[in-house]
């Protein structure tokens, strides 16, 4: 949109539908508040580069906010404050307080919120926003070039190549959610994905603010929309949940605190968590001039898709962008990302080692209905998901991005992948990149083991 409004000659090609990806499961904050970030990134970047993580999203509410009023988007765009609360440490709130002040931010400690349980202290950011993205996509898309159903499997130097055509361009932006190629660029040593769940409820009191726990993983996030209370939490990483029960834990904590509330409706997202908490937006890698990347949004994709639509923008039609320099995927924090690297590149080593070495001695009669697991059978591991009146679906649970193994999600019926994030169906048809295709399902395969 950016892009065609300075001029530019610009197709999108959506391997899906417009918007059918993560953006409609998010709960939508506006905000340059990204839970307790602003000290860290200071310590980590230094003041002068943490100004700029601070503008570029203190602008992209701003731009949000130019566009609905000024083309009149009907979106249910609400200016408001973002809250991040704690219920232990107020040290911590007055901490990220006072960074984000020094960094320019209209930020103070609340002494009250309206949340039903009592908090310690709050960290309150002025002038944010919350929306419906669904209905701010369908008017900005209009008017633009959309090949829908049309994924992108592969480029080379300028040319997308499609299953039904080849597209020729002199840049071209991976937008992909995970970035898709896995050479140059080597994203998937860098980013990992965590999936969360959303609960809407009726009858719960409508709160004006949108709020967050400091502590992300455990804690909850609460906006209104509408009547409904969207209600979250439950945090963990993709290929992480072998025990399942998110939706239940979080169905009882809402109803803990709002005992007269109705779970209308539930859902999951998945986000790209980059090592250092700065998503990477820039050129895809040293090598390649015409191909640049937005991802790692850090499960703050509203402002993080508006900040890199606007350091693109710029980049591609030359003019300087002052924010774009902490946000180059070229970098290298090795104090800021070396903790979460040693973890997650452990991790994805398990998750290969595991394909190679590991045999688990689970039988596909130790399956309970309902349930899935792996399977070893003559030699063979197969993924096994028993529906409730018995019935076997059977695929191959080697990942098909890079060959790791699957792990079973209980709470969603699906194979996901501990390595990357990528998901699969219980039938194997893909779910979420970055692997491009589903994994091989053969009915067969589930009388020869039963
Ligand atoms: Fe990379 Fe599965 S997502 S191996």
């Amino acid at each position: 949109y950016l892009l065609s409004a300075h001029g530019a000659d610009v197709v999108v090609l959506e391997a899906e539908r417009t918007a059918a990806g993560i953006t409609k499961n998010t709960t939508a904050k506006i905000t340059s508040q990204h839970s307790l970030i602003y000290d860290e990134l200071i310590k980590a970047f230094g003041g002068e580069k943490t100004a700029m993580y601070a503008a570029a999203n203190e602008q992209a509410v701003c731009q949000y906010r130019k566009m609905v009023r000024e083309n009149k988007i009907d979106c249910d765009f609400e200016d408001t404050s973002a809250f991040v609360y704690t219920k232990d440490d107020p040290d911590k709130i007055e901490r990220e307080v006072r960074a984000a002040q020094s960094l320019g931010i209209e930020a103070c400690v609340a002494s009250d919120t309206e949340l039903p349980f009592p908090v310690a202290a709050a960290a309150q950011f002025n002038n944010q926003a919350q929306f419906n993205p669904l209905k701010f996509i369908k008017e900005i898309s209009k008017n633009l070039t959309i090949y829908e159903q049309t994924m992108a499997k592969q480029i080379e130097d300028r040319t997308v190549f499609t299953d039904h055509a080849k597209v020729h361009a002199d840049k071209i932006i991976v937008a992909t959610h995970y970035p898709f190629i896995n050479a140059p660029g080597y994203y998937f040593l860098r980013l990992y994905q965590q999936r969360s769940y959303v609960l809407a409820l009726k009858n719960a009191a409508k709160l004006s603010g949108m709020y967050i726990d400091a502590d992300t993983d455990s804690g909850y996030s609460l906006r209104s929309y509408g009547d409904y209370l969207l209600f979250g939490g439950e945090g963990h990483k993709t290929g992480k949940n072998h025990g399942g029960g998110h939706y239940e834990r979080l169905a009882n904590a809402a109803k803990a605190y709002y005992p007269q509330a109705e779970v209308c409706y539930k859902w999951s997202a998945q986000d790209c968590m980059s090592l250092d908490a700065v998503p990477y937006i820039g050129q895809y890698s040293t090598s390649t001039p015409d191909l640049l990347v937005a991802t790692g949004f850090n499960k703050w994709g509203m402002t993080g898709s508006m900040a890199a639509a606007m350091i693109l923008t710029d980049s591609i039609t030359g003019t300087y962008n002052p924010n774009q320099e902490i946000f180059s995927p070229q970098r290298f924090q090795i104090t800021a990302s070396v903790k979460t690297l040693a973890q997650n590149t452990l991790e994805a080593a398990k998750g290969l080692s595991r394909t190679a070495l590991h045999i688990p001695g689970t039988a596909a009669a130790d399956i309970p209905a309902g349930h899935g697991g792996i399977v070893t059978f003559e030699g063979h591991k197969f993924g096994v998901y028993k529906s409730e009146n018995g019935e076997l679906f059977v695929v191959d649970p080697k990942c098909t991005h890079l060959g790791c193994e699957l792990a079973w999600n209980p709470d969603e019926l699906s194979w996901d992948c501990p390595c990357h994030g990528s998901r699969f169906d219980y039938k194997g048809n893909l779910i979420d990149n970055p692997a491009m295709k589903g994994l091989s399902y053969n009915e067969e395969y589930g009388k020869t083991i039963l």
